[in-house]
Order: structure tokens, then C-alpha cells, then sequence
């Protein structure tokens, strides 16, 4: 490209998400006709620590906005302040790859790197701008809509979309066999994902990880619609929910990675320890990466446009080490030191808590 205006990066980090390629679509289109050249780094800071990037086309783009996935590539894994080496007798060792990256980004004149990520991947950018220097722009992303400073990550409303739409299927498969139906959903340690695919599909329980429940208010809830001659009930379990005075339950250690622990079973658990209480029979279906997975909804689709072509105006601006938002339904830009920075849980008086309450969901703390 002659008389470029500036040299910009993009990388996608974390666990992949709906919505990426539709961010992407934005950002390029965005950067190349505002007159600026913008790499594509591959698998997240792997790729930055790696050297593995190239500059991106309208052609690399076109097509990708209904797409799943990332074009780019992404790991969960690699923090380059911690930047794991796994032996081959299966032991690790850390080294500090943040050097690498300054030299790779200075090497190709890249002024600004935008970072897709949720709250690991943009802790990261955060961590990069303060001790490094480099200019970073966030762009929220995770189905699990958990991250501080805005009040929608993308990829939400299409997992909500598929685990609804999971709730429906087992709504009728619940009634004709006269069984408890548990649907098992991501969301990490908030329950975001519960909370709203619940009462979209009309879930009798939800349990999620900020309102700790009791089995016997559960199995309570479940003879109760029996006594009341619904013969079925749909429970929506939250990965991380837990019993009171309980644990969250654990699937797997991943330890190289820079969040080590991954969520799961509590399903199954439940399952096994309603049939019993209760005499009814009980299956529990795990949705897991299908959450993940499939072409965003529609209201993804134009929140990542928003938010691809906001990152961009961002680095025009000169408007850097900020994430963009979403507040009021309007986009704006917070401080990304203060993005990456804690977690943002369903509140116990979240107004669609009460709604549900009202409507005679139960959240195991009650019957
Ligand atoms: O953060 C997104 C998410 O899908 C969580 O809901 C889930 O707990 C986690 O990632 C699973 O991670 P992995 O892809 O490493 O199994």
C-alpha cells in the first residue's frame, strides 16, 4: 500500500467465541479504509511471541462475517510474561517473551496491536501497555458476558441462543418420558448463561455459582410441580454452581495454561443425587463447546461490528490502552487496565433474578 496512514495489529485470544470473524471483518475493513495497513497475528500472543503474523486483505475478510470460529487462530494458553515450555519428562518452565514481542512489533513499525479477548487475554494487554509501552485496544469478548466495564461481550447472545434453544429440545423429550432434564452450561464462575437461557426456554431451576444451592430445596421444587401434576421438570445448572457450604466442581486441571482450572460435572451430579431424593429419573446433557461454536446471531453480528470499527476509530484517535464497551446501548471506551481487572458476577438482586423469582423459578436456595 503507498502513503500508508499507520500500521495497526489485530490477534484473537482466549477460547474462541461467536463473533470473532464478524470483529475482524470490522476491524480490517475499518483500518484499510481509513488508509491503514493492519497484520493479523496468528494463535493470540503465541503468534506475536512467534513472529507468525501477516498483513491482512478486503480479500482475507470476505465471507468471515457469518463465519464461527477465528480465521486468526487462538489459545487459551500462552501468557508471554509466563510463557510456558513444557518439557518432555513433563515438567514446565516459564520464560518472560515480553521482549520478543516489543522487538517483533517494532521490527514491522506496528503502532497499535488490538486485542480480542476476554478477561485473561486483555489482563495481558493491560499488563503490556503498563510495563511495555505498547499501545493496546481491547475488544470484549467471551460467551460467558462475565468482564467488568461493559454491559456485553459479544458471543453472549448467541450461546444464550443455542443453550435456548437446547432447553426447548429437552422440554419435550422432559415431558414425554416424565424425567428431570438437567442442562449443563459454561459461563466460568458467573452465570450469566444460566441465568438467561433459563428464562428464555422456561426452565422450572436455574442454578448458578453466585446464589449457592440446597439439594433438598431442588428435589422440594421438583415434588412440588409432581404433587401439581407436572410429571417433568427442566433444571438449567450453570458450570460453576455449587451447593451451599459446597465446592464448585473441577473437570480438569490445564496446567500450562495461565488459568489452570476448568469447570464441569456438576450435571451429572445432580442427576444422580435427584434421582435418588426424588424417585424421579433424571438425565443431565452437557451443551460444552457447542456454545462455543456456529455462525453469531444477528445481535452479535452488528455489536461486533460496532465494536471492530470502535477499535479502529480508537487508534485514529490516538485514544489508546482503552477497551470498548457497550453502556446504555451506546459504545464507548473505558480504561483497559480497569477492563481486564476482576470479574463481573450475576448480582443476587439482578433484576432478571427477580423476575424469575416472580414468575416461580426456583434457584435451589427456596423451593
Ligand atoms: O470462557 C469461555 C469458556 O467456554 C468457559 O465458559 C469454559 O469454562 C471455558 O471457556 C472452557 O475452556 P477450554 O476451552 O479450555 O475447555
Amino acid at each position: 500500500m503507498i502513503n500508508v496512514k499507520g500500521t495497526l495489529a489485530v490477534l484473537t485470544g482466549g477460547g474462541d467465541c461467536p463473533g470473532l470473524n464478524a470483529v475482524l471483518n470490522a476491524v480490517v475493513k475499518a483500518a484499510l479504509g481509513h488508509g491503514y495497513q493492519i497484520y493479523g497475528i496468528e494463535n493470540g500472543f503465541n503468534g506475536l511471541i512467534r513472529n507468525r503474523m501477516k498483513l491482512l486483505t478486503y480479500d482475507d475478510v470476505s465471507g468471515i462475517l457469518p463465519r464461527g470460529g477465528t480465521v486468526l487462530g487462538t489459545t487459551n494458553r500462552d501468557n508471554p510474561f509466563k510463557f510456558a515450555h513444557v518439557e518432555k519428562d513433563g515438567s514446565i518452565t516459564y520464560t518472560d517473551e515480553s521482549e520478543t514481542i516489543l522487538k517483533n512489533l517494532t521490527k514491522r513499525g506496528i503502532e497499535a496491536l488490538i486485542v480480542i479477548g476476554g478477561d485473561g487475554s486483555l489482563a495481558i494487554g493491560a499488563q503490556l501497555s503498563r510495563e511495555c509501552g505498547v499501545k493496546v485496544i481491547g475488544v470484549p469478548k467471551t460467551i460467558d458476558n462475565d468482564l467488568s466495564c461493559t454491559e456485553r461481550t459479544f458471543g453472549f447472545d448467541t450461546a444464550v441462543a443455542t443453550a435456548t434453544d437446547a432447553v426447548d429440545r429437552l422440554h419435550t423429550t422432559a415431558e414425554s418420558h416424565h424425567r428431570i432434564m438437567i442442562l449443563e452450561v459454561m459461563g466460568r464462575y458467573a452465570g450469566w448463561i444460566a441465568l438467561h437461557s433459563g428464562v428464555a426456554g422456561g426452565a422450572d431451576v436455574i442454578l448458578i455459582p453466585e446464589i449457592s444451592y440446597r439439594i433438598d430445596a431442588v428435589a422440594g421444587k421438583i415434588l412440588k410441580r409432581q404433587q401439581e401434576g407436572k410429571m417433568f421438570s427442566i433444571i438449567v445448572v450453570a458450570e460453576g454452581a455449587k451447593p451451599e457450604g459446597g465446592q464448585m466442581t473441577v473437570a480438569r486441571i490445564v496446567k500450562d495454561s495461565f488459568e489452570p482450572v476448568r469447570l464441569g460435572g456438576i450435571g451429572n451430579k445432580l442427576a444422580q443425587e435427584l434421582e435418588e431424593i426424588t424417585g424421579i429419573e433424571a438425565r443431565c446433557t452437557i451443551l460444552g463447546y457447542l456454545q462455543r461454536g456456529g455462525s453469531p446471531t444477528a445481535f452479535d453480528r452488528v455489536l461486533c461490528t460496532r465494536y471492530g470499527v470502535a477499535a479502529i476509530e480508537a487508534c485514529i484517535e490516538g485514544n489508546y490502552n482503552v477497551m470498548v464497551s457497550l453502556r446504555n446501548d451506546s459504545i464507548v471506551t473505558v480504561p483497559l487496565a480497569e477492563a481486564g481487572a476482576g470479574a463481573r458476577a450475576v448480582s443476587v438482586d439482578n433484576e432478571l433474578v427477580k423476575a424469575a423469582r416472580d414468575i416461580g423459578i426456583s434457584f435451589g436456595d427456596e423451593v
